[in-house]
């Protein structure tokens, strides 16, 4: 089944808390002169046009990027992913949104590599074409864990691995818990940035707790919910769990998310967590 189509959700409250975390890994990850890998199990169409008729029909990004990205008080730890959106809507008008995959072409030098996986035809489509001219880019219409267990570990020892599935079927939530052991096995000193809905509290709770159980150490988690927890309103918050994430994105995340709750919640009751799920 794939019934998931990103351009309606790009740029809303979700993608800004991903996207904020999968820059700040990368950021550190370019500390090191030493190369990279960026695999994206479930990558997307890589960019999206806010105007067509997919973004305005819910045009969550209103709610989103579009309340945060022309504020004149954002913290300068959100600089390299505000400057992305703005290096692509230089007119002051959102008109484009970067989806992972690009963030993470703009962010890299060529020199480093990026794994692409997408199952949808027309996305995958778009990706192709978006990417056309990179060479160091591989993109393939295959299952996003299959292909990231085949390329693991990188020859280049260093990656982050973002897994980003639509959770369309609740066994989706199983399935990234049963890949991640896997892939942890062939490569445990990756970064690995899995993000997650906050629909039903007890669901994300025992996702949670399917992370603790699994052994792995050094798991960070990140959550943002916009309003309280209610399983009548749809995806109330959102979360990121980050196994072996860099030294400082705790604290860098501790410094930014009260000023991006600020903006985006929708209730007085919004909430922030940051957590070490399981300590080094
Ligand atoms: C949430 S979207 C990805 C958004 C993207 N990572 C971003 O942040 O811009 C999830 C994508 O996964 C794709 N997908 C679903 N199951 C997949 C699988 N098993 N392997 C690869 N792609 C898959 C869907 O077609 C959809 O485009």
């Amino acid at each position: 089944m794939l019934s998931y189509r990103h351009s309606f959700h790009a740029g809303n409250f979700a993608d800004v808390l991903k996207h904020t975390v999968q820059t700040l890994i990368i950021q550190a990850l370019k500390q090191k002169s030493k190369p990279f890998v960026f695999c994206d199990t479930h990558a997307g169409a890589g960019r999206y046009d806010l105007t067509t008729e997919a973004g305005q029909k819910i045009a969550e990004y209103k709610q989103g990027i579009e309340t945060i990205w022309l504020q004149n008080d954002i913290p300068e730890i959100l600089d390299p992913y505000i400057n992305l959106i703005k290096e692509l809507n230089p007119n002051r008008q959102l008109i484009n949104y970067p989806g992972s995959p690009l963030i993470a072409d703009m962010l890299m030098h060529r020199n480093n590599r990026l794994e692409l996986s997408e199952l949808h035809p027309t996305d995958f489509m778009w990706l192709k074409q978006e990417f056309k001219e990179a060479k160091n880019i591989n993109i393939v219409q295959k299952d996003g864990y299959k292909h990231l267990i085949s390329k693991l570990p990188p020859i280049q020892r260093r990656a982050l691995i973002l897994i980003d599935p639509p959770y369309e079927l609740k066994t989706e939530y199983d399935d990234v818990i049963k890949n991640i052991k896997l892939a942890y096995r062939k490569f445990s000193t990756g970064i690995y940035a899995i993000w997650y809905p906050v629909v039903s509290r007890q669901q994300v709770e025992d996702f949670s707790s399917q992370f603790k159980n699994t052994g792995i150490k050094n798991i960070l988690r990140i959550e943002m919910c916009i309003k309280p927890d209610n399983e009548e309103y749809g995806m109330t918050g959102t979360g990121m769990i980050i196994i072996n994430p860099p030294w400082k994105l705790k604290e860098q995340m501790q410094s930014i998310l009260p000023w991006l709750l600020k903006h985006l919640k929708q209730d007085d009751s919004a909430t922030i967590k940051i957590e070490a799920l399981v300590h080094e």
